[in-house]
C-alpha cells in the first residue's frame, strides 16, 4: 500500500506530455474482440485500468503481446470464453464494454456487476435497453449480468439519458449485427468518436459519432487494424489546473486543443492565461483568480471528471464560486478533505458553494476516487507544508506516472510505503 508525500507551495514549471485517453482505451481494448485478425493498439496509457482490460482479454483466450509499454498486439481469433472473470470485472467500471463486444461477436456474454469509482448510483439500464432492442435477453442474477441472443438485428434506440457507456456499448454490439442501428440522444465525448474511428478502421460502418445521432450499418466481418488512441482530455485538464493552482507556467504537450475548449474557457474566465498551439497548450497564472459558476454536463459541456480539480482551483479564488454537479449524485465526497486543508466550501446536494480563502494548508488526506484523488494531489501541491495522501491506488488507475510527471515539473512529490502500523490502525 502506497501513499504520496507532497511538499507544496512550489510553482510548477516546464513541459508535461499527456498519455493516451483512459476512457477510450478501456472501450477500444474490448473492441478488438470483434476483429478477425491482429490489432496493434498504440498510445495505451500504462495505468491499472488498461492492465486489467488486457488481463481480461488474455483470460478470455486472446493472445496479448506487449510491443512497448504503450503498444500492444492483440489477437482475439481463438477466444474460447464469453464470461469475464468476476474478480477482474469488479476492479473497474469499464468491464461493461465486454458485454457489448462479446455479445456482438458470440451472441452471448456474462460479466459481474462492474466496479469503479463510487460516485452514487451507476445503473446500466440504458446499456441493457440497447441490447434488448437488438433482440438480446438480459438476466441479472447473483451480481452477474448475462446478455444473449442468437438472432440479433439492427434497431432504433432513443436513450433516456445521455450515457457515454451506453452509447459505446451499443456501438460495439451493433457494428457486427445485421441491419441498421440508429442511436439517438447519444454521448458526444471525444472517446465516443475515438471508438467509432477505431471500429471503422476495422471495417465497421459507423456514421455520426460526435453528433446526437449515430447510424451503424452492421457488417459481416471486421478485420484487424493498427490504431493510436487519442490523448487524454482529463489528464491534460488536470495538468492545466495544476499549473494554474500553483501559479506556475506549464506547456501541456500531446493534446487536441479542441477537446480542451470547455476546460480552457473556464480557466480563462478565472483569469488564467491559456495559449493554444497545434498539439499543445501553455497554461500560466499569477496573482488572484476570479470566482466562477460551473455546471457539469455531457460533452461539449464542462466535464464532470474535471469538477473536483476545478473546485480545488476555486478554493483560493477571490470571491464566491458555485459548482453544480449535473451528472453524478455523489461527487463531492472529497470536499471533507479540502475542509481539512482550510478550504471554505458548503455542499448542498449536488451544489457546492466555494468561498475563496487566501491559501490552503497541508493535511493528511485520503483519495476517495480517481478524480478526487488527482484533485487532492493538486491541492497538496498548491498548499503550504507537507501533505500525505492515502489510497493512491485510485489515482494510479487513471494517471500514468503521475508522480514522475509532477516531479519533472519541479514538484516535491514522492511515493512512500505506508508503514504496517498505519495499515493495522486503518483496518
Ligand atoms: N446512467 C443511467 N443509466 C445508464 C447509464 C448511465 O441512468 O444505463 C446515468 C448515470 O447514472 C449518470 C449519467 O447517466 O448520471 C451519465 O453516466 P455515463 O453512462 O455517461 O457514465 P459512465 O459511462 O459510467 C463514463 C466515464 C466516467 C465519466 C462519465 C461521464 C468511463 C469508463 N467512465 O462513465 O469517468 O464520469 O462517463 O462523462 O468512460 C472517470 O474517468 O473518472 C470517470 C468516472
Amino acid at each position: 500500500m502506497e501513499k504520496f508525500v507532497i511538499k507544496g507551495g512550489k510553482a510548477l514549471h516546464g513541459e508535461v506530455t499527456v498519455s493516451g485517453a483512459k476512457n477510450a482505451a478501456v472501450a477500444i481494448l474490448p473492441a478488438t474482440i470483434l476483429a478477425a485478425g491482429k490489432c496493434v493498439i498504440e498510445n495505451l496509457p500504462a495505468i491499472s485500468d488498461v492492465m486489467v482490460s488486457l488481463q481480461i482479454l488474455s483470460e478470455l483466450g486472446a493472445n496479448v503481446t506487449m510491443l512497448d509499454k504503450n503498444t500492444y498486439e492483440i489477437d482475439t481469433t481463438y477466444i474460447t470464453s464469453t464470461q469475464v472473470p468476476n474478480e477482474l470485472s469488479r476492479q473497474m467500471r469499464a468491464s461493461y464494454y465486454f458485454l457489448g463486444a462479446l455479445l456482438g461477436r458470440f451472441g452471448t456474454a456474462k460479466v459481474a456487476m462492474p466496479g469503479g469509482c463510487n460516485l452514487g448510483p451507476r445503473p446500466i439500464d440504458q446499456h441493457l435497453k440497447a441490447f434488448t432492442a437488438m433482440g438480446a435477453e438480459d438476466t441479472v442474477e447473483y451480481g452477474m449480468i448475462k446478455v444473449s441472443g442468437q438472432e440479433l438485428h439492427g434497431a432504433h434506440i432513443f436513450f433516456d439519458v445521455v450515457s457515454v457507456g451506453a452509447t459505446m456499448n451499443a456501438m460495439l454490439a451493433a457494428c457486427a449485427t445485421p441491419g441498421m442501428t440508429i442511436l439517438e440522444n447519444v454521448a458526444k465525448e471525444p472517446h465516443v468518436v475515438d471508438l467509432a474511428n477505431c471500429l471503422n478502421m476495422m471495417g465497421a460502418e459507423i456514421r455520426g459519432a460526435g453528433t446526437d445521432v449515430i447510424k451503424i450499418r452492421g457488417v459481416n466481418y471486421l478485420h484487424g487494424c493498427d490504431y493510436s488512441i487519442i490523448p487524454d482530455q482529463i489528464e491534460a485538464g488536470s495538468y492545466m489546473v495544476a499549473a494554474a493552482a500553483t501559479r506556475g507556467d506549464v506547456l501541456v504537450r500531446n493534446v487536441i486543443p479542441k477537446h480542451l475548449e470547455p476546460i480552457s474557457a473556464k480557466l480563462q474566465a478565472a483569469g488564467v492565461l491559456v495559449e493554444e498551439f497545434d498539439d499543445s497548450v501553455r497554461v500560466s497564472a499569477t496573482g488572484e483568480l476570479r470566482p466562477l459558476k460551473i455546471k457539469t454536463m455531457p460533452h461539449p459541456g464542462f466535464p464532470t471528471d474535471m469538477q473536483p480539480l476545478m473546485t480545488v482551483l476555486l478554493s483560493t479564488a477571490t470571491g464566491t464560486s458555485i459548482i453544480n454537479e449535473g451528472i453524478w449524485e455523489n461527487r463531492f465526497r472529497y470536499v471533507d478533505e479540502l475542509l481539512k486543508m482550510g478550504a471554505n466550501i458548503q455542499v448542498d446536494g449536488q451544489v457546492a458553494v466555494v468561498e475563496g480563502v487566501k491559501s490552503l494548508h497541508a493535511a493528511p488526506l485520503r483519495a476517495s476516487d480517481l478524480r478526487a484523488g488527482a484533485a487532492l494531489v493538486v491541492a497538496a501541491l498548491s498548499a503550504n507544508g507537507v501533505s500525505e495522501i492515502d489510497e493512491t491506488g485510485h489515482i494510479e488507475r487513471g494517471y500514468e506516472n503521475i508522480v514522475e510527471k509532477f516531479q519533472a515539473l519541479g514538484a516535491d512529490i514522492h511515493r512512500a510505503e505506508k508503514p504496517m502500523a498505519d495499515l493495522v490502525r486503518a483496518n
